[in-house]
């Protein structure tokens, strides 16, 4: 389905009322070929648009934006020990863990109500406490905008890193993932060493795989406001991985500074903690602001501009880095 000079307001979870000058739904790996032979789309700058929750439109596009609808959840395989679960890219996230959580497949629980579709799971390689969906992933299968070729991208092809793969980097705009399989196990393996999920999910009975995906959502229900209210992106800007020198520097002076070893050897810090140090947490400005329970977050109160958030978050990086000498990188995609 082709729509021409759209709004992209349901299509962005910050609900910014820009136009798009075509988007294009596409529900099947026909219909998506039959769309690249039709190259004048493809004269224009177009974009992947997933669920639009770790992005800021800044502007009306000049543009095509592609957004696939592939759908359905499979089991592909299943024995003793694990299951290979496929999911379309169109599915939502979270449909996808509830539908795992209730069949006992284990792996993606700690997962839970991150919003936006299973597409951006291998993309973005999304995270929280304590898990990363490249943990999971088994294979990504993806469709190559040129030729509409379906190409097979194996867990280690994907270069998957912290918010990181190779479809944000050289593979950028070149393909459209289709489906993600999932290798999750049948007897549960839980993860809890995030301590809060821990203590949640005991005070709510017991370290079941039900059990963890509630406490995961108490938690962000606790701390990380819904777009569906306050129209927000999730975390806007990445936690900074520094070199230990760095760290230690800022631990000399902040005794409390949360600090995380990364699998690299560097040392992973909280943005969120950085932003609050900075004096940011809860201030507002016009309709824009950083979230009161959760510095990681901008927010739009209603009525912001892109540009009025993208000038906050300008803002939150420079004092960052006048009192850290830290550079702190956007998560969230600009347009
Ligand atoms: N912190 C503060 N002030 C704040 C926020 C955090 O001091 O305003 C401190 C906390 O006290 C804690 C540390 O920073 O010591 C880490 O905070 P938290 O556990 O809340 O996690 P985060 O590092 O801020 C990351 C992910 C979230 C994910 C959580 C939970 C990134 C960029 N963000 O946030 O992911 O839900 O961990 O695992 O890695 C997202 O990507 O959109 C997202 C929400």
């Amino acid at each position: 389905m082709i729509y021409k000079n759209i709004s992209l307001k349901p299509y962005n979870t910050f609900g910014l009322d820009y136009k798009a000058e075509v988007l294009a739904v596409v529900k099947s790996e026909n219909e998506l070929k039959s769309l690249i032979s039709e190259k004048e789309l493809f004269d224009k700058p177009f974009f992947i648009l997933g669920g639009g929750s770790n992005l800021l439109l800044t502007q009306d596009f000049q543009g095509g934006f592609i957004h696939p609808k592939f759908e359905g959840i499979n089991v592909e395989e299943i024995n003793n020990e694990y299951v290979v679960v496929s999911s379309g890219s169109g599915v939502i996230w979270d449909d996808l863990v509830e539908w795992c959580v209730k069949k006992e497949f284990a792996g993606l629980e700690n997962l839970s109500l991150i919003p936006g579709l299973v597409g951006a799971s291998p993309v973005q390689n999304i995270g929280a406490y304590g898990v990363e969906a490249k943990d999971t992933i088994e294979k990504v299968q993806a469709i190559n905008l040129l030729d509409g070729s379906v190409v097979e991208f194996s867990n280690n092809d994907c270069r998957f890193a912290y918010r990181y793969s190779i479809f944000k980097d050289v593979l950028k705009g070149k393909y459209i993932v289709s489906r993600v399989y999932f290798k999750l196990s049948v007897s549960p393996v839980l993860n809890t060493e995030y301590g809060a999920l821990n203590e949640e999910a005991q005070r709510l009975g017991g370290l079941t795989l039900k059990n963890i995906r509630q406490a995961v959502v108490n938690i962000r229900q606790s701390k990380l406001p819904d777009p569906a209210i306050l129209g927000n992106a999730g975390s806007f800007f990445k936690n900074p991985i520094v070199d230990s020198s760095i760290a230690e520097e800022i631990k000399s002076k902040y005794s409390k500074v949360p600090l995380y070893p990364d699998p690299s050897g560097k040392i992973k810090l909280a943005a969120g903690w950085l932003i609050e140090q900075s004096g940011w947490k809860g201030k507002r400005i016009g309709q824009t602001g950083v979230h009161e329970k959760q510095a990681l977050v901008i927010v739009n109160y209603g009525g912001a501009t892109g540009p009025e958030i993208f000038e906050l978050s300008e803002k939150v990086k420079h004092s960052v880095f006048e009192i850290f000498g830290i550079l702190l990188e956007r998560e969230v995609e600009v347009l």
